[in-house]
């Protein structure tokens, strides 16, 4: 049998105690509408920095009543010691996604990112060492690899980081390292590689690339390839980083735990792929995509050119196997794109 699915029916069998930062964001909400339907006990913690209420409402609006009512929901800051301290109270796991994601948001204000994700962070291991939470899966990021030419990523080569929000991830993981050396806490690291799925935010000066283009398109509004178009990207659908969380939050491998796992595919697709891969969906829908064209402009500022995820520790360390490529990912997300999109 396959480990994910051994894993959740385990966890049907046995429900835990799960807390989840960052919850009314777009991993966050993912994270918890796929426990809730499993049946699991979640607390969740959330400061709407860029989280929406709205995305509470769509997961409840997703599962059973009786689920919902194993959610509980905490409006609090990471940056304050005694609201983490409230989020890992009981918890045998915690899956830590709250941060302020976005390179070019950490250029403009790397002090607030610091604070968010790097003070954060450290906030949340402490009270995982205090709480005695049995094991902390927190986000890492690819970006991580920084200006490391080789290609694919494996985890343990790494470059100088080209941004502040790729500083604040690294020293994330030398964080978790510290207290697992120091303090014995348990942690595993998913460094993600450009993750995509409903619920991510298409509004905004820091919308990702995928969301960002689709609503572009359907307002008939310039779509700018940052680059030549050969700018590449691993995108990863979200329901397989659910499935790296659930797997690594209960591993039981112990070679496997205080490790960071690259999560994506190993595929790679350049952006001008990715434009004509969305136009292609969106132009059986909106007629006004007949003629339409990316407007070129210059590289952007701290993205590296290309990246592509070696998933092979992922696979072997904890029994990972994707479950979407990328167009089964915007095949399943581009409804929700199309509905959310105004
Ligand atoms: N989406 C990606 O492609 C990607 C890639 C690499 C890493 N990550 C990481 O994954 C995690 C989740 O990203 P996402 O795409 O879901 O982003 P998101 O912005 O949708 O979610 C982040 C959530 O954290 C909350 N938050 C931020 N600061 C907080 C604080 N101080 N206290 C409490 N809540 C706070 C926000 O309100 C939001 O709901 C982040 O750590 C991000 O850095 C994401």
């Amino acid at each position: 049998m396959n480990v994910y699915t051994d894993v959740r029916k385990r966890l049907l069998v046995e429900p835990k105690r799960w807390s989840i930062t960052g919850v009314a964001g777009f991993i966050g909400s993912n994270l918890l509408e796929h426990l809730l339907k499993l049946d699991q006990v979640v607390l969740g913690v959330d400061n709407f920095s860029t989280g929406k209420q709205k995305n509470l409402i769509e997961v409840r609006n997703l599962v059973s009543e009786e689920q919902w009512g194993r959610f509980t929901f905490v409006e609090g800051d990471i940056r304050q010691l005694p609201a983490c301290q409230e989020v890992c109270k009981g918890a045998d796991y915690v899956l830590h996604h709250a941060a302020l994601g976005s390179v070019p948001r950490s250029i403009e204000d790397p002090i607030t990112s610091n604070e968010n994700n790097v003070t954060g962070t450290l906030n949340m291991l402490v009270a995982v060492r205090d709480q005695k939470v049995k094991r902390m899966v927190y986000a890492a990021s690819s970006s991580t690899y920084g200006d490391h030419p080789r290609l694919p990523k494996i985890e343990e080569e790494i470059g100088r980081p080209l941004s502040p929000y790729a500083v604040t991830k690294y020293v994330n993981e030398l964080y978790a390292d510290v207290f697992a050396r120091t303090y014995g806490v348990e942690t595993i690291g998913l460094r993600y590689f450009n993750v995509f799925g409903p619920r991510q935010d298409p509004d905004g000066a820091y919308a990702a690339v995928i969301p960002k283009w689709i609503a572009a398109m359907i307002k008939g509004e310039t779509v700018f390839i940052n680059g030549t178009g050969e700018t590449s990207r691993d995108f990863c659908y979200v329901e397989n980083v659910v499935q790296m969380n659930l797997l690594a939050a209960t591993t039981t491998a112990p070679e496997a735990v205080n490790q960071v796992y690259n999560t994506a595919l190993n595929d790679r697709t350049a952006l001008s792929e990715l434009f004509v891969k969305l136009h292609r969906r969106l132009l059986s829908h909106y007629t006004h995509l007949q003629d339409f064209h990316p407007v070129y402009r210059d590289f952007r500022k701290g993205d590296v050119l290309h990246s592509q995820a070696d998933i092979y520790k992922a696979k072997r360390l904890l029994g990972y196997a994707p479950t979407h490529t990328i167009d089964q990912g915007l095949d399943a997300a581009m409804e929700w794109y199309m509905r959310n999109v105004v």
